[in-house]
């Protein structure tokens, strides 16, 4: 596999991408697969934009990931055993699975290989199973069937959300609720992630979790790159607030009043503690806060944004 970089911030049209065969897409119908595209995707692009994080933090991110890209492709596992995993781990709703997705768009601008970047998302509750043996078997296809031959077509990048369903720490499995099973499926998948690491130097896996002490050390020890993302502080809280409030006034002009520095200001610190999804959420209780506004967004204030955010309980 060869790889160019493009330049990080430029976001050059992908001319050569154009003229370069579509991939053929896995059917998302297949067990496991929540998600398959092309990259790059415009929409993947917006996630990127629309994550709030410590300064330098985004961009340190793709800088590790086109950097196992780059030592992926040109030196030999046995020398440099990167198995190409990242593991984002933090709190529910800080923004994990979305900058997961956009940077997957970032990477396939960023490093250049002679076929597009093919994107698939694992949903692993889509492998349980009650049924002695059958989430073995689906992990066993899945990893070992159809990532193994999309590999084998071009450069690829995996998500794997919420992977503590699928590799849930075997010593901490009680005896009840089948843990045979869970036993041989988190061994399917973790023969299943070495033989895929080995064999395709250009699959990039992107891995998620909120319970970091829920999975298999095996998984820990295998991921290349660990990455807490924490809650956002408090520039966070106010540009998060700030980006939401100006996509509601975009669309309801009335409501420019949560756009008030001052608000904004307040709000942030009212807000301590909330993460990014309900900072979001915020935004859109304040709509509902007074009765006299018959939740109409274009007649929400300022003040009602503080209400909500005071009642959704932030650490002031
Ligand atoms: N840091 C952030 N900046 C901007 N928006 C955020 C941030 N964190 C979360 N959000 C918003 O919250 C929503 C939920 O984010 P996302 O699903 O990516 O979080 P998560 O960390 O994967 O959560 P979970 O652990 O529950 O799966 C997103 O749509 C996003 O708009
Ligand atoms: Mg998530």
């Amino acid at each position: 596999m060869r790889v160019g970089t493009r330049e990080f911030g430029g976001y050059m049209a992908q001319a050569v991408g154009a003229r370069r065969a579509a991939r053929r897409l896995p059917d998302v119908a297949a067990p496991g697969v929540a998600d398959a595209r092309q990259l790059p995707d415009e929409e993947f692009a917006g996630a990127w934009s629309a994550i709030v994080m410590p300064a330098g933090t985004k961009s340190r991110l793709l800088r590790t990931a086109v950097a196992s890209a780059h030592l992926r492709a040109a030196v030999p596992f046995d020398a440099l055993p990167l198995h190409g995993v990242l593991l984002l781990a933090g709190p529910p709703g800080v923004g994990k699975t979305t900058v997961a997705r956009g940077l997957a768009d970032r990477v396939s601008r960023t490093v250049v290989d002679t076929s597009p970047w093919l994107f698939i998302e694992v949903d692993p509750h889509g492998l349980a199973s009650s049924s002695l043996g059958r989430s073995q078997r689906a992990v066993d296809q899945l990893f070992g069937t159809l990532l193994d031959e999309h590999a084998s077509a071009g450069p690829m990048i995996v998500l794997l959300d919420e992977v503590e369903t699928l590799f849930t720490d075997r010593t901490a499995l009680s005896m009840e609720a089948n843990p045979i099973d869970v036993h041989r499926a988190v061994d399917a998948a973790l023969v299943g992630l070495d033989r895929l690491a080995r064999r395709h130097p250009n699959v990039l896996i992107i891995a998620t979790t909120n319970f970091k002490e829920a999975i298999d050390p095996a998984l820990a020890s295998r991921a290349d790159w660990i990455f807490e993302v924490p809650l956002p502080d408090r520039t966070a809280r106010r540009t998060i607030l700030e980006h939401t409030a100006a996509a509601v006034a975009a669309a309801f002009p009335d409501a420019a009043g949560l756009l008030e520095p001052d608000v904004l200001d307040r709000a942030a610190d009212l807000a301590t503690g909330l993460d990014g999804r309900q900072l979001r959420k915020a935004v859109a209780a304040a709509c509902a806060v007074r009765r006299e506004a018959q939740g109409d967004p274009g007649r929400v204030s300022g003040e009602d944004l503080l209400t909500a955010l005071g009642e959704l309980g932030g650490r002031s």
